[in-house]
């Protein structure tokens, strides 16, 4: 049995970098970006560590193989002939799931019940058995053709990544957990500078910071469905979480400032970061953008800024860019990394033009980040 595997990060298209730095940063330099994945050269023992630790990447797929098919034919030998034994037990439950993209196996309800079909035969022909009790460890397949190319994955994670747990209570317009660890990764956010998000909403990104600052890994108080695979030593799942509890920097002060003008989204941001074990950490209060009054001279915000008239109409948030621009026209010492889908911010916050804007997803809607870079500490005090 090979010990040797590949392991898929898939990720939100635009994080890729942000991802590939993660996964340096856990010592993982073995690693190969293409458009929105990571695939990782790695051991069974360092499933878990990845998906505990990884913070802004979607899932963890085991590779199983990879083949061109352009017939049922070709998917189902291909399918038969990779060694699903070694991974999924003779009990193992097993449910297929599919996407295809540009290619001639177009119905992916045929593409997910050939694979299953060649997965059944292949595990009763190793197992010499044409019964399957199915009441044991779950083993979610994925298959994922692109351009004719079949990728067959086991998933490690089971559900995503972005469900750390702690949010209890969501606002109308939540961030992914995954996308705000990357939002805070892009600033250039150090765990002693300070940190404000005007328009917080359940508090996702400053909960998120406060986890990066406080080294406390994201997957901590989750299960994944790979945790009971027979293949993975649980031993390894044990040392891993001990680790993370180890890892844990319980004496920092952080400065993490939020502020809604909804009362029910601080009530929610301080439930989600108790939830996270990060409540003494972040300073959470009810306050309109408007009355915002910075006496600070450096500091950073970052923020998910409502967009359109779902939230509020045009006219009220030309009124929040206005006072965006008000506040912080001449603080030079801020850095601001704003996200939303109105290509129209930058006309209003005319502090200068974005320093860098970068194109992301949150779920299916596209927006941009738009970076506004700050006057270091040290230039404006020299
Ligand atoms: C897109 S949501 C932020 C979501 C947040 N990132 C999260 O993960 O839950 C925008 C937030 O802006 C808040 N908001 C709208 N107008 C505001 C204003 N004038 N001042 C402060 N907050 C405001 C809304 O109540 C909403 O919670």
């Amino acid at each position: 049995m090979k010990n040797k595997i590949t392991l898929i990060a898939t990720l939100s298209f635009g994080l890729e970098a942000v991802v590939k730095r993660e996964l340096q940063a856990l010592g993982f330099h073995n690693v190969h970006v293409s458009n929105g994945k990571v695939e990782i050269e790695a051991t069974p023992e360092d499933i878990p560590t990845l998906n505990l630790w990884l913070r802004s990447a979607d899932r963890i797929l085991l590779k199983m193989g990879e083949f061109e098919a352009k017939d049922f034919d070709t998917l189902y030998e291909g399918t038969y002939a990779l060694p699903w034994e070694e991974w999924i037990e003779e009990d193992g439950i097993f449910t297929v799931n599919g996407v295809s993209v540009n290619s001639t196996l177009e119905s992916v309800p045929a593409c997910q019940s050939i694979v299953k079909k060649a997965i059944v035969e292949r595990l009763g022909d190793e197992y010499d058995t044409n019964w399957f009790q199915e009441d044991g460890a779950e083993f979610p397949v994925k298959v994922s053709i692109r351009k004719d190319i079949a990728t067959l994955t086991l998933d490690t994670s089971g559900t995503g990544l972005n469900r750390r747990g702690y949010r209890i209570h969501a606002g109308p317009a939540p961030l992914k957990e995954t996308l705000a660890a990357a939002l805070v990764q892009l600033s250039f956010w150090r765990d002693e500078r300070l940190l404000l998000d005007p328009m917080c909403g359940s508090g996702t990104i400053l909960i998120e910071a406060a986890m990066i600052g406080r080294n406390i890994a994201p997957g901590l108080n989750r299960a994944f469905a790979s945790e009971d695979w027979d293949r993975i030593p649980s031993t390894a799942w044990k040392q891993a979480r001990d680790h993370a509890r180890s890892s844990i920097i319980s004496d920092k002060d952080l400065n993490l400032f939020g502020y809604d003008i909804d009362e029910e989204m601080i009530y929610a941001s301080k439930s989600n970061a108790k939830a996270a074990g990060v409540a003494k950490d972040i300073v959470f209060e009810q306050k309109d953008i408007k009355e915002l009054w910075i006496d600070q001279e450096h500091g950073i915000v970052v923020s998910n800024f409502p967009y359109g008239v779902k939230m509020g109409g045009y006219a009220e948030l030309n009124n929040i860019y206005i006072s965006l621009h008000k506040t912080f026209r001449n603080k030079l010492g801020w850095s601001l990394y704003v996200l939303t889908a109105d290509k129209k911010f930058p006309d209003y916050f005319k502090r200068a033009r974005p320093n860098k804007t970068r194109k992301l997803f949150n779920g299916a809607l596209e927006v941009r980040y738009y970076q506004y870079f700050g006057e270091k500490p040290e230039q404006v005090e020299g």
